[in-house]
């Protein structure tokens, strides 16, 4: 069975063609980076602007590469939620519009399911298992009992881990997405050079990663002369030390003995092999995807859609995005 999977949340334009809600025959992501790079950021009027532009191509590329025709697919899934509404809107509007003239079901898939849903395009964890969703919009920790039964555990009370990766690269020259640079000068660090610190919020099982922004913020204007790269090793350590003991700590509360990481963050070099070490001490299986279904991809949409699809669990063209859309929190 194919399902059509199409993701315009932030600034990439993807879709992909996923069989049986496991095997990817195409998957397409078109990044914008060039368009936000000169901006240090994701500008929300230009993303939903570049989607108009990419929807149509990216579509007709997923079909091509899967050798697909519409009246192959079974189903059109399409994220309607959470992330930037403007970029939502597009791929909402085209997804229905293709569902109509087609006459193909559509089904709605929240972006936070899609990412969980990622690690079923490679592996098969077994339930239940914690989930640490770390990009550039989300940071949360997610108990994971079964296909559709997420409860989130903690989550970021202001900014992503992703976004603290992206705004202390710009403080330090680096061009948008700031992430990678950061890893890669880390590397070359001391991260014990400079302490910075880690908010560990005592007791909760959330994050907080705007002090450590502020705080890097401060060290730079007092220490113009600093090597950047004991900067970006010292800021990176107190990030993903957080991260690690967090899930883990998740993880021995709640006895459960699988942890799988999703996310741009999660393609981080020192993060992986914090977690690693981590795991293996713990005892922990760890399941980390490849880089390229831990960002933003549609191959994890149509996975996603393949499940609410078997169980009936369809769309209609009233269908509307929503910024805001918490996965399995007590607020969803
Ligand atoms: O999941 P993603 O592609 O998009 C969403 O935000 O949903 O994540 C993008 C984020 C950006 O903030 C980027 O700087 C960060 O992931 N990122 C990294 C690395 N690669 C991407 N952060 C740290 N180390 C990396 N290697
Ligand atoms: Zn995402």
């Amino acid at each position: 069975m194919l399902i059509l999977g199409i993701d315009t949340s932030c600034d990439d334009t993807s879709a992909s063609v996923v069989e049986d809600g496991a095997k990817i025959i195409s998957n397409i992501v078109s990044s914008q980076d060039d368009i936000h790079r000169k901006y240090g950021g994701v500008v929300p009027e230009l993303a939903s602007r570049r989607h108009i532009e990419l929807i149509w191509p990216v579509v007709h590329e997923a079909m091509h590469a899967a050798g697909a025709k519409f009246k192959d697919i079974s189903a059109i899934a399409v994220t309607n939620g959470p992330g930037l509404i403007g970029s939502l809107l597009i791929g909402v509007g085209f997804a229905k519009a293709i569902a109509y003239v087609h006459k193909i079901p559509l089904v709605a898939v929240n972006h936070l399911e899609g990412h969980i849903q990622a690690v079923f395009l490679e592996a098969r964890p077994g339930f239940p298992f914690i989930a640490l969703v770390v990009s550039g919009g989300h940071t949360s920790i997610y108990r994971v009992d079964d296909i559709g039964i997420y409860k989130e555990i903690g989550r970021t009370l202001d900014d992503a881990a992703g976004e603290a990766y992206d705004k202390v690269a710009k403080l330090l020259g680096f061009s948008y997405p700031g992430g990678p640079a950061i890893d890669r000068i880390a590397a070359k660090g001391d991260a014990e050079a400079i302490n910075f610190p880690r908010a560990y919020l005592k007791g909760s099982h959330d994050f907080s990663f705007s002090g450590i922004k502020t705080a890097v913020l401060n060290y730079v204007r007092k220490n113009p002369d600093n090597k950047k790269e004991d900067i970006a090793a010292g800021f990176q350590s107190a990030v993903i030390e957080v991260l690690v003991d967090k899930v883990s700590d998740t993880a021995k509360k709640e006895n459960i003995g699988r942890i799988v990481l999703y996310g741009g963050v999660s393609a981080n070099s020192a993060l992986r092999k914090l977690m690693k070490k981590r795991a293996s001490d713990d005892g922990i299986e760890l399941f980390l995807p490849s880089t390229h279904l831990c960002t933003d991809n549609a191959a994890m949409i149509a996975a996603a859609g393949f499940h609410h699809y078997t169980k009936g669990i369809l769309a209609d063209y009233s269908l509307n995005p929503s910024a805001y859309m918490p996965l399995g929190s007590a607020d969803g």
